[in-house]
């Protein structure tokens, strides 16, 4: 489809211009826009692709922000938001509820596996994070156990930007200007299986979980957080076991597992939940973005009857906490759709059956000298790059800004590829595409990446 005509009768400059003075962009460098640095305007979006506001077509290889996950323009969803408006457009859940947050709430309790039944909306990933986090103290401080208030969580791992969950975030450079961040959050390593040595047990990865709450006290730790494929770093994923491990020591020492799903639930790895993909049962799952597909806000806590069984006794206690906005009518009659659509047309299925060949393309970028590893499950990719196949040497501070920002961030943008070059942890490119990309969208992927990779090694071999 082409683009609309609204697309192209935007004024552009003056839209550069307004942006440029009046919307500030999120984890941007603003000063970095000027009359010869447009700022990306994106107009329209259908299917797996999108429009920028000169009518140029993109495929959106980050489906959005890792959320549109049914990909862009569904009519359906639009719909169901259309026939929510006309019958009850907002009220809220404190105290009160309406009828689409409960058929949802039903609907998440049903897919999620095992006991976790209970179900409390928010409005996105770091509010849902910030939730469990509360919830977790709460629960404990039920038991009479109120000095388990510390989270355990991973080294550049993201989870949220608020004061709780930012403790949890393990990106030192993003709290750096907030700091003091909530007390309590305590880091251990990562899966970084592509650095990890080879004459080393890949189980002590777990184990230092165990260490962790060793040393700080079991009975000052509420909660371990862990990512089922971790983002942050480009595409943890656990070694085998890694994950039964965990749950065995927080079994040990009365310690919940929440598995942040704000990106991994929704079919990225080819399950409704990340969990599922590696065969564990967490305590609390926190996710946001794809349960609407984005084309609303909405987040949710699926919370185990286990941890949810105190709050629930007859009598007066409450969760003391909440969101005017959460489990909104409209964001809930959109989920539903949203699932619908998942399960009419088997987008988890399509994701199991295409995420071999869409890792085969990717791994046919490997001969390049820059590409070190390509990793990742499901449509949730990284490609990590390195100064130095043999030796793994990865780029210094200055080089891995000339590479990511420099080159080819603006690069692989301007040859119509949406994708991420992120250097939180060593310089990676991501993918994470709509899953309803199929061999024609890898194969422009693939079109796009060869020759641009092909050009960074020539630029940073010079360099
Ligand atoms: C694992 C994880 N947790 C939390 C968040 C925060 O989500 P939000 O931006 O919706 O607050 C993100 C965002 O990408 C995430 O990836």
């Amino acid at each position: 489809m082409e683009p609309s005509a609204t697309a192209q009768e935007l004024d552009i400059d003056q839209l550069q211009e307004q942006a440029r003075r009046h919307l500030w962009m999120h984890f941007s460098r603003m000063g970095a826009y000027d009359a010869e640095h447009e700022i990306p305007i994106i107009a329209r979006g259908d299917g797996a692709y999108v429009w920028d506001a000169h009518g140029k077509k993109y495929l959106d290889g980050l489906s959005g922000l890792f959320c549109v996950n049914a990909g862009h323009g569904r009519p359906e969803l639009a719909e169901a938001a259309a026939r929510q408006f006309e019958e009850l457009e907002f009220y809220v859940l404190w105290s009160y509820a309406h009828p689409r947050a409960i058929e949802l709430a039903t609907k998440i309790a049903d897919l999620a596996p095992g006991d976790l039944n209970r179900v409390f909306f928010t409005n996105g990933g770091a509010e849902s994070v910030e939730s469990a986090l509360k919830l977790a103290r709460n629960y404990h401080r039920m038991h009479g156990h109120g000095q388990k208030t510390k989270v355990i969580a991973r080294k550049i791992a993201y989870h949220g930007t608020t004061l709780g969950a930012l403790s949890a975030t393990g990106v030192t450079e993003m709290k750096a200007q907030f700091e003091p961040v909530a007390p309590g959050a305590v880091h251990v390593a990562n899966t970084n299986m592509y650095r990890y040595p080879e004459d080393r047990d890949p189980m002590d990865l777990a184990n230092a979980i165990e260490e962790a709450i060793a040393f700080e006290g079991a009975e000052t730790v509420a909660a371990v957080i862990l990512e089922p494929v971790q983002n942050a770093g480009g595409c943890f994923v656990p070694p085998e076991g890694y994950f039964q491990r965990v749950r065995e020591i927080c079994d040990e020492h009365n310690v919940l597992l929440i598995s942040d799903e704000t990106i991994c639930a929704w079919g990225r790895l080819g399950h409704f939940f990340g969990c599922e993909r590696f065969g564990y049962q967490p305590d609390i799952i926190t996710t946001a973005k794809s349960i609407t597909s984005a084309y609303v806000p909405m987040g949710v806590m699926i919370v185990s009857d286990r941890v949810a069984e105190p709050f629930m006794q007859p009598g007066n206690e409450m969760f003391a906490h909440g969101y005017t906005f959460a489990g909104h009518p409209i964001a809930s009659a959109v989920a539903l759709a949203n699932i619908e659509v998942f399960e009419r047309d088997g987008l988890c299925e399509h994701v199991l059956a295409k995420e071999g060949e869409f890792g085969e393309m990717l791994e046919s970028l490997s001969d390049l000298p820059i590409v070190g590893d390509v990793r990742g499950v499901g449509f949730f990719r990284a490609i990590e790059l390195v100064k130095d196949k043999e030796t793994k040497e990865t780029f210094n501070d200055e080089e891995a800004e000339y590479l990511l920002r420099g080159f080819l961030s603006g690069e692989l943008y301007s040859r119509g590829l949406i994708c991420r070059a992120d250097d939180r942890g060593d310089p990676v490119i991501q993918l994470a595409p709509p899953l309803i990309c199929d061999t024609q969208q890898f194969q422009e992927m693939h079109d796009v990446l060869r020759p641009v990779l092909e050009e960074a090694s020539e630029r940073m071999h010079k360099r």
